[in-house]
């Protein structure tokens, strides 16, 4: 077993965070004010004109004119030129702080050399896919394995979204049930199945556009850190044909931002336990982010299996895998000792060699440098200053973190939730907008963060470079309606 330490160095006491996060989506929403707001616009239109057009012209080929949600950004997209560390630049030579890392992925930072020079050396040799065994599958699979015990087996796929589809499959092949359980406002990818009760819980089929209703049948949500609603929906599920599994976030819906009590894991363990449902960590932010022991080392709970995603391969493509449980896991064989009973899953790409010896040298060099608490403190520095600023400013803002997992809620949006249908229906709009403009204010002042409300940070963010961002987010937060 790794002995690694974590990122977390002091667990967030959520009791306050809920106070706080309650208050701020009480009040009215406190954007920024018009006039600076028009300076913040006014430097895409100056400084952002490659973008701009290059952007423009993509809306021609590509729906919305970018590929990725979180390349979606208000007034308009970025072109990114150049990554490298803990900055971007643009097509325009516009340099960024860059807390979005890819969404997660790069805790070594953007771009890390020693990880691209061993890429390049695999390229040189055996290009990035053959279809058949590589070596470095196997290095990876025993170092995952390595760091997390729960991890027996690992079977490599090519994104989160299909980890999900294939965990699910596995669970309800070992367990011969159906229904999974899931958190409302958890993100686990885009598969029929889980696109339900997204970024608000309590929405169900909101988003399921493109979905038949059969598709989602067996999926159920319940509130974030309702214990009594799962074990309820559990005892409902046993006289019904049972619950395969329950899926969750370890750190909370949308990596942590409604974040869970420390012990919450631990109470969903021993529910599923009670109730023989299988319990799966969707680790694909978490895992090595908050430590190579993954969430499970920190919260010291064993899921039964374990999703993984653009972190295991630290960022280079065709990223995901899920593990676990030996017995549950060779559902999936489709080489030796198979049992017999096959959960069907695939992928041309997947655990090609190319993601392979990124995933295992990211993690070796994750290892050697301590990159999981080195990001975790930057959290910790980030946070802390961005409270001292809300702080003086009197703003009703919320800043807090996971270690590099960092939040900062100024909108609500985020905290809407279905228990007050009319507010979400009447506030929804304009609290998202001024989330937008939040967003498009920091990346005016040179801080890219991820849909205006998420941190990222990384081996590569120095004091100095969290102290320089925290000045930017100063002239931002000084800008807000009401600060004198
Ligand atoms: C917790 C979680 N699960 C699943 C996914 C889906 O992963 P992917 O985008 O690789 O399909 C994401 C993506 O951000 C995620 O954050």
């Amino acid at each position: 077993m790794s002995t690694q330490a974590y990122a977390i160095s002091e667990y967030p006491n959520t009791d306050e965070i809920y106070v706080r996060l309650k208050a701020l989506v009480k009040q009215r929403v406190r954007p920024i004010r018009r006039d600076r707001m028009q300076d913040f616009l006014n430097y895409f239109e100056t400084k952002c004109a490659k973008s701009k057009a290059l952007t423009d012209e993509a809306k021609l080929y590509i729906p919305g004119g970018v590929q990725h949600n979180l390349a979606f950004n208000h007034p308009f997209p970025l072109a990114i030129e150049k990554a490298c560390d803990a900055y971007l630049w643009d097509v325009d030579g516009n340099r960024y702080i860059d807390f979005l890392q890819a969404g997660g992925p790069t805790v070594l930072g953007s771009n890390y050399a020693p990880v691209r020079e061993k890429v390049l050396e695999l390229l040189q040799d055996c290009g990035p896919v053959t279809g058949l065994f590589h070596e470095y599958e196997l290095k990876l699979a025993k170092l995952i394995s390595h760091y997390m015990p729960s991890i027996e087996m690992f079977r490599m796929l090519g994104s989160g979204t299909e980890s999900v589809m294939a965990a699910i499959r596995a669970a309800r092949a070992f367990t011969h049930k159906k229904k999974v359980i899931k958190v409302g406002g958890a993100y686990h990818g885009w598969s029929d199945q889980m696109v339900y009760g997204l970024h608000i819980p309590g929405t169900g089929r909101r988003e399921a556009t493109g979905i038949p209703r059969g598709s989602s049948a067996h999926t159920q949500e319940v509130f974030p850190n309702d214990l009594d609603a799962l074990r309820r929906l559990l005892m409902f599920n046993r006289v019904r044909g049972g619950t395969a599994a329950v899926i969750v976030e370890p750190v909370g819906p949308e990596s942590g931002t409604r974040p869970v009590p420390y012990d919450y894991n631990q109470k969903v363990r021993e529910l599923c336990d009670e109730f023989g449902a299988l319990l799966i960590f969707d680790e694909v932010v978490t895992g090595f982010r908050l430590g190579l022991g993954g969430a499970q080392g920190y919260f010291n709970v064993k899921p039964d299996l374990t999703i993984f995603g653009k972190c295991v391969t630290g960022g280079y493509p065709m990223a995901g895998g899920v593990g676990g449980r030996r017995d549950v896991i060779m559902r999936f064989a489709a080489g030796i000792g198979g049992t017999g009973e096959r959960a069907y899953i695939g992928g041309t790409l997947s655990a090609n060699p190319l993601s392979c010896v990124a995933g295992y040298y990211a993690l070796l060099e994750m290892e050697r440098t301590n990159a999981p608490v080195i990001a975790g403190r930057a959290g910790d520095r980030l946070t802390k200053g961005l409270q001292q600023i809300i702080e003086k400013y009197r703003l009703p803002f919320v800043a807090f973190n996971q270690g590099s997992i960092c939040h900062l809620e100024t909108s609500g949006v985020m905290l809407l939730d279905m228990k007050n249908p009319i507010k979400v229906l009447r506030e929804m709009k304009p609290r998202k907008h001024m989330l937008e403009e939040m967003g498009a204010a920091y990346t005016a002042q040179g801080i890219i963060t991820l849909a205006g409300s998420r941190m990222y940070t990384s081996l590569a963010d120095t004091d100095d470079v969290i102290d320089e961002a925290l000045n930017r987010f100063d002239y931002v937060l000084a800008s807000v309606e009401g600060v004198k």
